[in-house]
């Protein structure tokens, strides 16, 4: 760790549980990189204690907080401003200080697209988001952005519906109608795999040829990546999302470029056993 001077930056996350989180692991090895003045730590912050946690970032004047779950939604209320994007996604999962304000932005749907863009360009593509929470609506946000025509399918298909509707995706159906469905790109929103051997997809179902991205980054090769690429489909893991979202954060407090493989290295050895 480098030393901590007294104009050094705080930065952080607010989440609930706080236990899994690597986000620190990524910014600081971020900081360390680039050579930022600046330490990233994770605050466990239930939900009764979301608002005077955020009059404290105020007071205590923290650059940068990023906000996971469960406060992306409820955070928005404590707020000076809200870009108009994080606006339509209707979450906030960065704010950060600007002359003399918190701002609110959402770089979760640009993670998605830049971990997507990794591998084939979007504009154009069929693509299916499974799943219909935060995530998924970010997803659906960013590959409508980029011009890909997106279907909504969650195993709560009213759920799905209502978010296609909300943000003009073309359509909703349940996770059973990927199949047939001839998508060229797939991404997993929904929390099935996260430490569990389980696919929302049955395997013949994905196309192959498709790009699949999987928002479930523990373990790193889940079920349906493993599935996929099996399909002869090409796979994006969901390290990938994080880092990219978490590079849009850095590019929003700094304006600096990030170092994603230093920070996909950190990412890494924080999900190693210790
Ligand atoms: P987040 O905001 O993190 O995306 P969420 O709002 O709890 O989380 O959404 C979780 C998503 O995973 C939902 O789409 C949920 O489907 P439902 O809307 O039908 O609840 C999906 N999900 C969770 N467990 C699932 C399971 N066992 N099978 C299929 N989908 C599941």
């Amino acid at each position: 760790m480098r030393e901590i001077a007294p104009t050094t930056a705080l930065c952080g996350i607010v989440l609930h549980p706080a236990g899994h989180t690597r986000s620190p692991a990524m910014h600081n090895a971020a900081f360390r990189a680039l050579g930022i003045d600046a330490v990233y730590l994770a605050f466990d912050v239930a939900p009764a204690a979301l608002a005077p946690a955020i009059a404290g970032a105020r007071a205590l004047r923290v650059r940068q907080l990023a906000v996971s779950v469960p406060h992306k939604e409820t955070v928005i209320a404590h707020l000076d401003e809200i870009d108009a994007t994080a606006r339509r996604i209707g979450a906030v999962n960065t704010v950060t200080w600007r002359d003399g304000a918190l701002l609110g932005a959402n770089t979760d749907w640009l993670g998605v697209v830049r971990a997507l863009e990794r591998a084939t360009p979007l504009a154009g593509r069929r693509a299916a988001v499974l799943g219909a929470g935060g995530a998924a609506r970010a997803a659906v946000h960013g590959l409508l952005e980029r011009g890909a025509r997106v279907t909504v399918l969650n195993r709560t298909v009213a759920r799905a519906r209502e978010l296609a509707s909300a943000l003009g995706a073309a359509a909703a159906g349940s996770l059973d109608d990927l199949a047939g469905g001839r998508f060229d790109v797939i991404v997993n929103a929904t929390s099935v795999g996260l430490r569990e051997d389980v696919s929302p997809v049955s395997a013949a179902a994905i196309p192959a040829g498709a790009v699949v991205l999987d928002a479930v980054y523990d373990p790193e090769r889940t079920r349906l990546l493993r599935d996929a690429e099996a399909r002869g489909a090409r796979v994006v893991c969901g390290k990938w999302w994080l880092v990219e979202q978490a590079a849009e954060q850095l590019r929003l407090w700094t304006g600096l470029e990030a170092p994603r493989e230093v920070m996909a290295a950190a990412f890494d050895r924080a999900g190693q056993p210790s």
